[in-house]
Order: C-alpha cells, then sequence, then structure tokens
C-alpha cells in the first residue's frame, strides 16, 4: 500500500513535506495554490511552489474555477515542472472563500466543469494531471460517478476521493461503501482519504480496493505515521518499523528545516518581502509546536508560552524548557 500526505492549507509546505517524507510518505501535495493569483501574477504564490532539496515526488494541487486562469496557472507550473510529478485539481475544497468564486467542493456539483477544467489542464501541460474530489454534494446527491466518467473523459492519470460528501465538511462518517463501488468502476488508481489516523482505519479503507491511501490530520504531530502504517500492512515477521523519533527531537529537525526553507525562499526571490527569520519561525512552527507538544507533561504551560511566539530565541528557549518537562 501507498500512503500519501493530502495536501493541507497552512501546514503541507516543503518542510513539512519533508517531515513526512522522512516518516515514510510516498507522494506529497503542495497546499492549494490559486490558479487566479498565479494567471496574475501574485508573487508570494511562488513561496507556495518551491521545493527543498532531498524531496521526494511532489504533486502541485490547484484551484480555481475560470478556465483561463486555469490555462495559464497550467502553463506556468509547466515550467517549473521538473519539481512536480502531477498537476493536481482541487474540487473539494468546502471554505467560503474558495467556493464563493466557483472553486474547490462548488465544482462537486457541476461534473461537466469539473471535467472541462481538467481538459484545459490536460491541454496545457504534458504533466499528468489528476483530481482530488468528494462523492458528492450531499447525501440526496452522490454523483461521484458522473464526476468519474467526466474526469476520465478529460484524460486524468489518478483520482483521489475524500470519501465524505460537501456537506460534511471534514467530519461525520467516511463512507467506504461508496469508495469500494469507486474503485470498482474506475480506470483509473484510486486513492482513498478520510479519517485515517491509525493501522485500524487504514485496514479498513484498504479494503475498498484503493491503490493508496492519503492521510491528511492523523500526520499532523505524527509525521512518521506514514512508517508505522506500512509496518502494519506487512506481515508480522518482517522487521518492525523503526520507532518513530520522540516529539522534541521532530520538532528540532521541522525547526531546522523551516529555517533552510525560509533561507531558500531569500535566496530565490530577493526583495520578495520574504518575512524576517524571526517572523517567518514564528508564524511557520506556531500551527505544528501546539500540536507535538499535545499530550506532553506540561503541555498546558508550553502551550500557553506558544500564543506569544514572536522570535526565534523564544522558540529555542521553549523547547529547552519542554526538554526539561
Ligand atoms: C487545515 C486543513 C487544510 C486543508 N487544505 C486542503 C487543501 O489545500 N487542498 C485540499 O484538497 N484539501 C485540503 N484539506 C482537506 C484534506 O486534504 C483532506 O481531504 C481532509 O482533511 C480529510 O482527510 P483526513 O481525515 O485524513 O484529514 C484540508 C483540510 C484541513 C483540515
Amino acid at each position: 500500500m501507498r500512503f500519501v500526505l493530502a495536501p493541507l492549507a497552512g501546514f503541507t509546505d516543503a518542510p513539512f513535506r519533508l517531515m513526512c517524507q522522512e516518516g515514510g510518505a510516498d507522494l506529497t501535495y503542495t497546499e492549494m495554490v490559486s490558479a487566479a493569483a498565479l494567471a496574475h501574477g501574485h508573487s508570494p504564490t511562488n513561496h507556495l511552489m518551491e521545493t527543498m532539496a532531498g524531496e521526494g515526488p511532489v504533486g502541485c494541487q490547484i484551484f480555481g474555477a475560470n478556465e483561463n486562469d486555469i490555462a495559464v496557472a497550467t502553463r506556468e507550473i509547466s515550467r517549473i515542472s521538473s519539481r512536480f510529478t502531477e498537476l493536481n485539481l482541487n474540487a473539494g475544497c468546502p471554505m467560503k472563500k474558495i467556493t464563493q468564486c466557483g472553486a474547490g467542493a462548488k465544482l462537486v456539483e457541476d461534473p461537466a466543469k469539473i471535467g472541462r477544467l481538467l481538459k484545459v489542464m490536460k491541454e496545457n501541460t504534458d504533466l499528468p494531471i489528476t483530481l482530488k474530489t468528494r462523492i458528492g454534494p450531499h447525501p440526496q446527491n452522490t454523483n461521484i460517478f458522473e464526476i468519474l466518467d467526466a474526469a476520465q473523459e478529460a484524460g486524468i492519470s489518478g483520482l483521489t476521493v475524500h470519501a465524505r460528501y460537501t456537506s460534511q465538511c471534514h467530519g461525520g462518517p467516511v463512507h467506504l461503501d461508496v469508495l469500494e463501488e469507486v474503485v470498482r468502476r474506475a480506470r483509473v488508481p484510486v486513492t482513498g482519504n478520510g479519517s485515517v489516523v491509525d493501522a485500524k482505519t487504514a485496514q479498513e479503507m484498504a479494503k475498498t480496493g484503493v491503490e493508496s491511501i492519503m492521510i491528511g490530520r492523523g500526520c499532523l504531530a505524527n509525521p512518521h505515521l506514514f512508517a508505522e502504517l506500512k509496518a502494519s500492512f506487512r506481515p508480522a515477521s518482517d522487521t518492525p518499523a523503526p520507532s518513530a523519533p520522540n516529539a522534541l527531537s521532530l520538532c528540532a529537525r521541522h525547526l531546522d528545516y523551516v529555517l533552510a526553507f525560509r533561507e531558500l525562499l531569500a535566496t530565490r526571490f530577493p526583495g520578495d518581502h520574504v518575512p524576517s527569520v524571526d517572523g517567518f519561525a514564528s508564524v511557520k512552527m506556531h500551527v505544528h509546536l501546539f500540536r507535538y507538544f499535545n499530550g506532553r507533561p506540561g503541555a498546558a504551560a508550553l502551550r500557553a508560552r506558544l500564543n506569544s511566539i514572536r522570535t526565534l530565541a523564544e522558540i529555542r528557549s521553549v523547547l529547552a524548557a519542554a526538554a526539561r518537562t
């Protein structure tokens, strides 16, 4: 079984992707990139598409609803395509600021439009085109099979299905029965997604016949989950997965990658307002440190300190305090 890191806006930047690849992920994705922003030359968007030395296969995910924007963005990404192994269309994000532009989960309501956007992507790049979507807008409309037909007709090379309806957002049951039927009908490899957090949930999803399993929230603070799950699919007689590094060494490593990534951005985009080391490290580490510390002794006090972190020195001081607890 292949295990894939889900695109997670605000989390799956290059440093975290690298952490997950070291933790066993076979494929990762960028955070979603706005096709409109790329088409209109919004320079900070380029930061989302930077990759770091040592990263393995990375798919680039775009969102948008305008065919012209999608065409321009696709060509732009193809220009730097040596970094990416595929170009993925987001047809599943339920956030209002995305759906009100007709993109993300709004597209789930219109399989023909998904097909047209994928065709535009296909016509503008040699990269494999893939789709990430949901099983339908709501339980009264399980239209994933129409989406599958439109996407295959457009020439996709793979499909990821978050086995929930748009109306469920990110909670509630994962509909493995529908996923299984998608796998049965699909002519392309299907990746399953939705609340896989441990060996039990991974094994349940594997029974649908999916080629790969995509993990989102389950690997936050636990980038070695991928290796753990892979080990659970091997015969018990095989070598067990090496034990995951402890939370503090993960934090230290993650911080090193964040600092290296900031250097990379500053070199690649001089004059492009790359934040200061203090600002960049604080913003990038904040969301992850909260999770790494969860459940540790003294976590409440550490989390209170995290709220006021503004500098690299403060981050290092919190890590040193955590090491003493
Ligand atoms: C904070 C957050 C950010 C997300 N960002 C994206 C995104 O950029 N692109 C996308 O296709 N899905 C995005 N998703 C959805 C996830 O990729 C995934 O489909 C969803 O979380 C279900 O998987 P999980 O249960 O393993 O987390 C996001 C979800 C969360 C919680």
